[in-house]
């Protein structure tokens, strides 16, 4: 039966790990990064918009996969993610992710995108976004504990929006620390390769530690800390996985991006259910107080929330259909009559005639 009106658009935009790839080449990874923090900001304002939801988990004996949803009056996305720590002994990232962006009106996937890149961008905005809020304003040395994936995104971030400028960094992998000051050489920031972690933290302004195993590890612990220190801590985002000690949460303002998901998974997970934690939303607009002296110790206990990616998602696909970056897929099936979908595997098929897939530039040339 033919239909008597024009359907609705529903075809998807799919990025693969090299058209992402190129999206942020072709940008510049400081654009991105800026791109995406400033969304990030501007997402986090619009906290009461969102339809929120801690991360859905599951664990294994060496990972975990986790599926982050949310959704506002017009958009719906989730990422899929995992975490696992020993992956890079066989040749497989720790972390690996994808996403949708979808229309809530229609329920229509817009967008499908390899994440895991965006990952790590998002990631290092979210912190900036965090430090430049809670750390000292002069805040001029980080220390880098963790060289693997995310770091250099780390290091980008907090130079272009906190104003760092000199790294103390530290992995227990020799190897992970060389490859970072390799990459780091021609970006105008000093990086101090150290022994160990507290020779990196002695007299830094901002730790940030970013490393990956599964337990409960106490990296900062609290001798380490300096008046006015903040600590970014992200590689504690997960139930068994820490970095922090709890002495050091004791010691600090702790911030956080959704309470009862950090409850869970961030350092967080071994303070008592009253421990005092504020949201960083309520930060940013100005509800409650960040930093409140120069010798106050802040923490940001990161553990990524869905409205990052959420943030991650509009840039790309913006930021693909501008550069004309991309395949326009039928993922989904667009029918001739939507209530025939029998008549799809039929001999003449009912598709729309769309082709499966074609390139974005070719679309909007
Ligand atoms: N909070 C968030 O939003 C967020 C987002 C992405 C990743 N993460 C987490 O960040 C961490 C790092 O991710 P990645 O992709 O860079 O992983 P990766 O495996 O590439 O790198 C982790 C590094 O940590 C090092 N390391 C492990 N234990 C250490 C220790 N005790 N001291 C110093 N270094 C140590 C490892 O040698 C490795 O080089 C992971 O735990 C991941 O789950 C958090």
């Amino acid at each position: 039966m033919a239909r008597n009106t024009t359907p609705t658009d529903i075809s998807t935009l799919y990025l693969g790990a090299p058209d992402v790839a190129r999206i942020v080449a072709r940008k510049g990874l400081p654009v991105c990064i800026a791109g995406v923090a400033d969304r990030i900001h501007a997402d986090f304002l619009r906290w009461s918009e969102f339809d929120k939801t801690p991360r859905v988990a599951n664990h294994s004996l060496d990972g975990v996969i986790e599926l982050m949803p949310i959704s506002d009056a017009d958009w719906y996305s989730f990422k899929y993610v995992n975490g696992h720590p020993k992956n890079t002994q066989l040749g497989v990232s720790t972390v690996m992710a994808f996403g949708v962006l979808a229309d809530v009106a229609t329920g229509a996937p817009r967008l499908l995108a390899e994440l895991t890149l965006p990952t790590a961008i998002r990631t290092a905005a979210m912190s900036a976004v965090a430090a430049r809020t809670l750390a000292r304003k002069n805040s001029r040395v980080m220390a880098l504990i963790g060289n693997g994936a995310q770091s250099e995104f780390q290091a980008i971030a907090f130079r272009d929006i906190v104003g760092i400028r000199t790294l103390r960094v530290y992995d227990v992998d020799p190897r992970a620390t060389a490859k970072l000051v390799r990459n780091l050489h021609d970006q105008g920031l000093e990086v101090i390769a150290c022994e160990s972690t507290a020779e990196a933290v002695r007299g830094a302004d901002i730790v940030t530690t970013i490393t990956a195993d599964k337990q409960l590890a106490t990296i900062i612990t609290p001798e380490m800390i300096e008046p006015g220190m903040h600590f970014n801590g992200v590689g504690g985002d997960c139930p068994g996985k820490t970095e922090l000690h709890a002495d050091v949460l004791h010691a600090a303002s702790v911030f956080v991006e959704y309470e009862p998901q950090t409850r869970i998974e961030g350092d967080l997970q071994q303070m008592p259910a009253d421990f005092e934690v504020i949201e960083l939303w309520r930060v940013l607009s100005g509800q409650a107080a960040g930093r409140t002296s120069d010798a106050q110790v802040t923490v940001f206990d990161s553990v990524g929330f869905a409205i990052e990616d959420y943030s991650a998602l509009h840039f790309l696909n913006d930021t693909a259909r501008e550069l004309g970056i991309g395949d326009v897929i039928q993922l989904v099936p667009q029918m001739n009559d939507p209530k025939d979908l029998f008549a799809t595997i039929g001999p003449a098929g009912d598709l729309q005639r769309a082709p499966a897939r074609s390139s974005i530039a070719t679309i909007s040339a």
